[in-house]
């Protein structure tokens, strides 16, 4: 059992101090957000993440899990303090690392024995570094600490399953007795670990994110090319993916990706470059990619509709992904001032992010069920791939509907299923779109 600080709270943060607790050692979660605090001491989670309430709840009653917003109370026993704040984007893209910098500090303030601090939050290449270099400042080289890289790899909807089965478990460290203290606290995943030094550790985030989002903007682009040619995505990405050399993940065409950490990273790993004198041409062309990916379905909803002016347009899914309420950067919202630009009147609705839309989102009638949502309007575009949405009554769908119309921003549904049933369709590079059917 060991003893652990985790600073920060959020989707990051909240799931690895739980998922610690859950091995056994004890983790005291530290967020200087006294509502959060105060509503995780009541049991409320300030996140939606399928099986953290209970995990939360288990370890709180099990005297593994405790919550502050003292650094003194955090750290007084830990022998290992993880950094797990935001890293969120700020100008030209570069990595915003204030959060980072109130942590260190803070952690300086109240150093009184050895630590091993260790870098969670997704931070440019170079900032273990810093983050070495803001503690020896406030503590001079009495100070025994040492930083220690471990990047996250966790997917907001299945962060738990992530965390507990790794792929691998990233250390990086100029100490690498440190690097070794932190492998042990991994030991009980029986995951591969990697140990680097700090830069490399960084890079490795960064790379594996950016990769990810290139196969992303990959497939869009192949989508768009598909429906210039006749060919179907969904069944190239299948024949592609038998080839262990490509495998089938992250080669679903969509709206493009969104969330917390694609945009933020891939820009912030394009800034690096850029500052450092390497121009990133692939990077820039993933990000225009990604872009210009969430307004195909505003094209297409004209070419289904024609003039979009007075029409009225219902959006299914507001979250970036399924299993989630975060809409950061999620392809829903830009969509979304496209089509109210447009002089669209729009309705949305998602099974869990509503909360979050209405903070959000201005000049939308938010429905509390599909079916409502569909009332009147001219054309449902889907944004999100909730399971609900695959399994929707669409004949009852059509008799609410004043024209029966469906873009499929993430190909949910069978096109000649759908047509069958009279509606107009569109998927993304879903074969020649428009032509030889009954559109
Ligand atoms: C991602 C990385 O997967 C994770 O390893 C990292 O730690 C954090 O960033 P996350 O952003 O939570 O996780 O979601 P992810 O499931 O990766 O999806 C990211 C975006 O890509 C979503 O908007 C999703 O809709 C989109 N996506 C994903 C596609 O458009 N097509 C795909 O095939 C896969």
């Amino acid at each position: 059992m060991r003893n652990i600080a985790v600073i920060g709270v959020g989707y990051v943060g909240l799931v690895t101090g739980a998922c610690f607790a859950d091995l056994g050692n004890r983790i005291v979660c530290l967020d200087i957000n006294a509502e959060k605090i105060a509503r995780l001491k009541e049991g409320e989670m300030p996140i939606y993440e399928p099986g953290l309430e209970e995990l939360v709840e288990r370890n709180v009653k099990a005297g593994r899990l405790f919550f502050t917003t003292s650094y003194a109370e955090a750290l007084q026993e830990a022998e290992f303090a993880f950094i797990a704040v935001g890293t969120p984007e700020g100008v030209d893209g570069e990595a915003d690392l204030q959060y980072v910098r109130m942590a260190a500090e803070s952690i300086a303030e109240v150093l009184d024995h050895p630590l091993v601090i260790v870098n969670k939050s997704t931070v440019p290449v170079g900032t273990g570094d810093w983050v070495a270099d803001i503690i020896r400042e406030k503590r001079g080289d009495s100070a025994e600490f040492a930083v220690v890289s471990c990047p996250e790899f966790l997917r907001e909807g299945s962060a738990i399953r992530d965390f507990m089965n790794p792929d691998r478990v990233v250390l990086g460290s100029l100490a690498p007795e440190a690097a070794e203290q932190v492998a042990q606290l991994h030991l009980p995943l029986r995951s591969t670990i990697v140990i680097t030094d700090l830069r490399t550790a960084e890079m490795i985030k960064y790379a594996s994110n950016a990769f990810l989002a290139t196969r992303i903007s990959f497939i869009n682009e192949i989508a768009n090319i598909c429906e210039a040619l006749g060919a179907d995505v969904k069944e190239v990405a299948s024949g592609m993916g038998y080839d262990k050399r490509i495998g089938h993940a992250f080669l679903d065409a969509g709206v493009g990706y969104g969330g917390s950490c694609f945009p933020k990273d891939v820009k912030a790993l394009a800034h690096m470059a850029d500052t450092h004198g390497r121009h990133p041409q692939l990077l820039a062309a993933v990000m225009e990619i990604n872009n210009d990916q969430r307004l195909q379905v505003v094209r297409k909803a004209r070419e289904l509709l024609g003039e979009l002016g007075g029409k009225q347009v219902g959006i299914l899914g507001l979250a970036f992904k399924p299993n989630t309420d975060d809409m950061r950067e999620a392809p829903a919202t830009s969509i979304i001032e496209r089509l109210l630009a447009a002089g669209v009147k729009v309705r949305a609705y998602d099974p869990v992010a509503m909360e979050n839309a209405r903070r959000i989102l201005t000049g939308v009638e938010l429905c509390p069920d599909p079916y409502t949502l569909a009332e009147g309007c001219d054309l449902l575009i889907v944004v999100t791939e909730w399971n609900e949405f695959k399994h929707l009554d669409l004949v009852r769908i059509k008799k609410l509907m004043r024209h029966a119309a469906i873009v499929d921003g993430r190909n949910i549904y069978d096109p000649p299923t759908v047509r069958s049933l009279g509606f107009a369709y569109r998927g993304i590079g879903r074969g020649y779109n428009g032509e030889g059917n009954n559109d």
